[in-house]
């Protein structure tokens, strides 16, 4: 989800999908029929047929049959689950996390009490197994992204024009991620109040650069410490579980927090903010009217201080949090890691916004499997990739590296601190593929499978834009996509892939949406694909964010195999609060929870006449994570 101000990234043309059926039809038919043409020596083959002659996943035997009875889509303010499953609030927006925080209080929130309180709009979910290293189901530590602030549902009366000091000061301490103590008992999750590991980070917190872009002259911004330091995170929408045990956290939207963009004229500075957004004016939250950092004018290398991955360790609240700018400088969605063959470390990450790009990098150092401390500074060097779709199925993954290809001097690449900060343009020069807004990407770990969720690019095909191309096959994509990319030699090092339209999201009977060649009458209607997980079996978990938009129902959790006779077989799990989307996917080890984040309840409502007060029944509605369970105890998937 982004921020209000960010409508127009978001969706910026709402259009009926009159005419873009037949191009979407030619364009995916084109792309599909040919390979299976030549898989299976046939004719021309309608989908239907297409699941047929697709070959079995070869890999690890993956369970295909979901046993949950689906729901129906709903427009209501309660969460839905299945007949037999039950969801629990485990932790909402300023439940008392750290020692001496007061009780939630809407109307006297001050910065001090938010920093000790959990934090807004919870994204994404992880739980980290206590004690460290085990696969504890019971007792561990829930990772938690606050991504943005709703301030219209925060404050009474909010107005742009009168934010006040405290107010910033909420909003700043509302952002970031934490971490809270949880734990199973008699069947319920509670979370510890004062547990021994709780941290804020949030909007002010001091962060270490590493990697190229430490030290680069933008990365000067005042009290940086010569661009060695930062403070504060925000906008981390979705993220990762390292295999080492930390997190890795996405800033995504990160350009809506600053204002006067305008003020800022030189070349190279106005450049990078127009291909990142900057805002020219105002922002929407005020910020720059209480701190400087948040005014360009005053402050212009500070937005360069954003748009990064950072590493948290949950494990140890005193370990200082770093920005990774290795892995390259753009509005992450995600950052998911994986062990792939030789031990390599492998990161992916989507740029979520229309028409950019997908990345990855490769760290040069194998894990460390003996020696936790010994990955800690893995991802501060390696290769940076940006993914290049080719019609007939196959791909390459470019490298953006300093010296190599365009990426010199003579077009503005002086070093790779150059190229990290300026990743987008890197992409652009490389000519990677520019996508339907790359969401959460996620590793199958039974079938080695890389799964990328495009939400929607409701701007693709229009006038002076982009049209559909093989990748992102629909014009005025307004339900998104889901793709499946298979590394060469399943080694996710390697530098050229295989890719296939898994899901081309929308109604059943819209004709320009495909369910891997699934039966469509016999499969649930999903739209803006956003979160990805996979249970135990190798099922693909799907959160979604924007359905009250395009198919007029709140958002969801759907579940849908990937391999097996049900491959495309989607069925919905779980209906969302209104105004809210569903983030934060996360199984339990044991597969008997699923964590899911209900963030911006109430959306396009305000404090003072809130269109829901979930889960209380009256004030503000309040972004929460809930704990899902089957009402006997079984894994969900099961
Ligand atoms: Fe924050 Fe891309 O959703
Ligand atoms: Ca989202
Ligand atoms: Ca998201």
């Amino acid at each position: 989800m982004e921020p209000k101000i960010e409508h127009y990234d978001r969706d910026p043309v709402i259009r009926s999908e009159e005419g873009a059926g037949s191009l979407f039809g030619d364009v995916v038919e084109n792309r599909l029929s040919r390979r299976d043409v030549m898989k299976a020596g046939l004719g021309v083959l309608a989908f239907s047929t297409i699941r047929c002659a697709k070959p079995e996943s070869t890999a690890e035997p993956v369970k295909t049959v979901l046993s949950f009875e689906p729901i129906k889509g709903q427009t209501g303010n309660e969460v839905i689950v299945p007949e037999g499953f039950q969801h629990d609030v485990l932790l909402k927006w300023g439940d008392p996390t750290l020692p001496g925080a007061p009780e939630f209080d809407a109307t006297a929130t001050t910065g001090a009490s938010q920093a000790t309180q959990f934090g807004y709009n919870c994204d994404f979910v992880g739980f980290l197994p206590l004690p460290v290293g085990s696969d504890s189901s019971n007792h561990g530590l829930l990772g938690v992204n606050h991504e943005y602030i709703n301030p219209e549902l925060m404050f009474s009366n909010w107005s742009r024009k009168t934010v006040t000091q405290n107010q910033v000061d909420v909003m700043i301490a509302a952002v970031g991620f934490s971490v809270t103590e949880i734990e199973r008992k008699g069947g319920t999750w509670t979370y510890a109040r004062d547990g021994a590991f709780n941290q804020r980070v949030t909007g002010s917190s001091e962060f270490e650069i590493t990697g190229p872009a430490k030290g680069h002259p933008l990365m000067d911004a005042k009290n940086s410490e010569g661009g060695t330091k930062a403070y504060g995170t925000f906008a981390n929408c979705s993220a990762g579980k390292t295999p080492w045990g930390t997190v890795l956290s996405g800033e995504e939207n990160f350009q809506s927090m600053f204002g006067n963009g305008m003020a800022v004229q030189d070349e190279e500075r106005r450049a990078n903010y127009s291909r990142y957004g900057v805002m020219d004016n105002a922002s929407y939250y005020g910020w720059e009217d209480y701190e400087d950092r948040f005014d360009c004018g005053k402050d212009p290398n500070q937005p360069f201080h954003f748009g990064w991955v950072i590493e948290v360790d949950p494990y140890d609240p005193g370990y200082t949090p770093r920005k990774r700018t290795a892995l390259g400088r753009i509005r992450h969605e995600a950052a998911t890691t994986f062990v792939s063959k030789g031990d390599r470390v492998v990161m992916y990450s989507g740029d979520d916004a229309l028409f950019e790009y997908i990345y990855k990098f490769v760290a040069a150092k194998p894990f460390n499997h003996n020696d936790r401390k010994a990955n800690r500074d893995i991802l501060d060097e390696g290769v940076l990739y940006a993914a290049k779709f080719n019609a007939d199925g196959t791909g390459t993954w470019l490298r953006l590296v300093h010296g190599e290809g365009p990426l010199t001097a003579e077009n503005g690449f002086n070093n790779q601190g150059d190229v990290v900060i300026n990743a987008r343009t890197a992409g652009d020069l490389l000519g990677a593929t520019k996508m339907d807004r790359p969401e959460d990407i996620e590793v199958n770990p039974v079938n080695k499978k890389v799964y990328v969720a495009c939400t929607n690019n409701s701007a693709r095909g229009l006038e002076g834009n982009p049209g559909a191309d093989d990748a992102n096959p629909r014009e005025e994509n307004r339900h998104g996509h889901i793709v499946e990319m298979t590394e060469t030699d399943d080694d996710h090092a390697a530098e050229t892939f295989d890719w296939e339209l898994f899901l081309v999201c929308g109604e059943p009977e819209d004709e320009s949406t495909h369910f891997a060649g699934y039966p469509k009458d016999e499969v649930t209607a999903i739209s803006c694909p956003d979160n990805l997980a996979f249970d135990h079996h190798g099922n693909l978990w799907i959160a979604t964010d924007g359905q009250d938009k395009s198919i007029g129902i709140n958002d969801g959790m759907f579940a849908v195999p990937v391999a097996g006779k049900e491959r495309g077989k989607v069925r919905q799990f779980m209906s969302t609060v209104t105004g809210s989307e569903v983030a934060g996917p996360e199984f339990t080890p044991d597969n008997t929870t699923l964590f899911l984040a209900i963030q911006h309840p109430g959306e396009k409502s305000t404090y003072d006449e809130p269109s829901t007060s979930w889960p209380g029944e009256s004030g503000p509605p309040r972004p929460s994570v809930i704990a899902i369970t089957a009402k006997d105890g079984s894994a969900i998937s099961d």
